[in-house]
């Protein structure tokens, strides 16, 4: 791996970092908000105890068989004033149950968890061939995934 530039270094972000330049280096990026200190230790808290909330949802046939299901995965940010983004995840339905708008219905419920959570937006990835699904469930295209396999 590369060498830092002498005299730097890297470490972990600490709970006194709101004195040492953290949020505005955020400011680079986007909107962070005026976040108190009281604010900044708080989400720092939040991040460290790895409350990172996890809303699984399935839906059920008339037998009790699960036919469907996905997940919410609530991000924590000192971004757009501790701001919480959702990531909607592993959304699947039954082939034999495909197209009866069990898909939609699980979006709509994620979709709701979210807002009503504080949410300032839901992302998601997925392939071409599913755009159209989450066009219809009334996301739109944004950014460029890239991923880092191991
Ligand atoms: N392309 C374009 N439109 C689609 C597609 C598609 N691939 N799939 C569904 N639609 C449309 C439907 O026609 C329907 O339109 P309408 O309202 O005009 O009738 C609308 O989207 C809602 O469709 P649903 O019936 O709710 O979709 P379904 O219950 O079949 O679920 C899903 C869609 C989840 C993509 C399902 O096909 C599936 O499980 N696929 C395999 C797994 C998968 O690819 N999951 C998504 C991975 S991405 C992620 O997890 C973040």
């Amino acid at each position: 791996t590369a060498a830092l530039p002498e005299g730097y270094s890297i470490r972990p972000l600490q709970r006194n970092d709101f004195h040492n330049g953290f949020l505005d280096v955020l400011r680079v990026l986007t909107q962070v908000g005026d976040i108190s200190q009281e604010g900044f230790e708080h989400r720092f808290d939040e991040m460290k105890n790895a409350v990172s909330d996890y809303h699984i949802i399935v839906i059920l046939d008339g037998s009790q068989k699960i036919v469907g299901t996905g997940a919410l995965v609530m991000e924590r940010k000192f971004i757009h004033n501790l701001g919480k983004v959702g990531h909607i995840e592993d959304i699947a339905v039954a082939k034999d149950q495909q197209g009866k708008k069990l898909g939609l219905r699980i979006i709509q419920a994620l979709d709701y968890v979210a807002e009503h959570t504080g949410c300032y937006k839901t992302i998601l990835d997925c392939s071409e061939a599913n755009e159209g699904f989450y066009v219809k469930c009334g996301f739109k295209r944004a950014g460029l995934e890239m991923a880092h396999y191991y």
